[in-house]
């Protein structure tokens, strides 16, 4: 088996999608490994589960940094001597300065509770309820420094149904966001997702061709 890639997860909270990605990486044959989980608040609560899953765990405070850069530089700093080769933020609440997102360009990705481009930034259930979608969903890309844009590597689409609030439909992208983040990772860290011409590139991997229509046909 070729190496696995060294990850490291940088969180800001409750870190159910760190969580998932711990788990798909339990598998010997999962290409990536999570070497390292950063958080930038003291009390997210996913370090505790991480320090429970045996993974280092570290915490770079932004209130503790005068500047952005100043924090993105600790975090790289971090980085280096750890030898991380892919960064995946998981619920990261911290805007990236434009030389942190070079420095790690199409090694660093996101995991965003929306069908992107569409519902960039916060409150997306609450928007999409707003506009009445039908399907909503999450997205996995990697990181640019405009925020929530970045080529797509996969995408989960859910329905929006009758009496959805914002807590029932963000519980259902959620639970897709758990199985769409480790496939987005394996596809990255196994080398079967390839950036070009900011488009992502799949090679190797059947593509699902049938319509998610909702509401359904019968
Ligand atoms: C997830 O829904 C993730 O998609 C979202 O924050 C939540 C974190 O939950 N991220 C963003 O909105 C990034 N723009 P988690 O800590 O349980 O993974």
């Amino acid at each position: 088996m070729s190496e696995r890639k060294r990850v490291a997860i940088l969180i800001s909270g409750r870190g159910s999608n760190m969580k998932a990605l711990v788990e798909a990486s339990q598998d010997p044959a999962y290409p990536a490994e999570i070497a390292l989980v950063l958080s930038n608040r003291p009390s997210a609560t996913g370090l505790a589960y991480a320090e429970g899953a045996g993974i280092s765990t570290c915490v770079i405070d932004h209130k503790s940094h005068a500047s952005r850069e100043s924090f993105d530089a600790a975090i790289d700093a971090k980085l280096r001597p750890s030898r991380i080769e892919l960064v995946a933020l998981a619920g990261f609440m911290r805007i990236m300065t434009a030389g942190f997102v070079e420095a790690w360009r199409d090694r660093m990705i996101n995991i965003h509770p929306s069908l992107l481009p569409s519902y960039k930034g916060l409150y997306t259930h609450e928007r999409a309820l707003a506009d009445g979608v039908k399907i909503h969903g999450c997205t996995s890309h990697f990181v640019r420094h405009d925020v929530d844009a970045g080529p797509i590597i996969a995408q989960a689409a859910v329905p929006v149904l009758e009496g959805d609030t914002p807590d029932t439909l963000s519980a259902r992208v959620l639970a897709a966001e758990h199985q769409l983040y480790p496939h987005a990772l394996r596809l990255v860290a196994s080398g079967q997702a390839h950036v070009r011409d900011e488009r992502v590139i799949i090679s190797a991997q059947s593509m699902a061709a049938a319509p998610l229509i909702n509401p359904p046909l019968r």
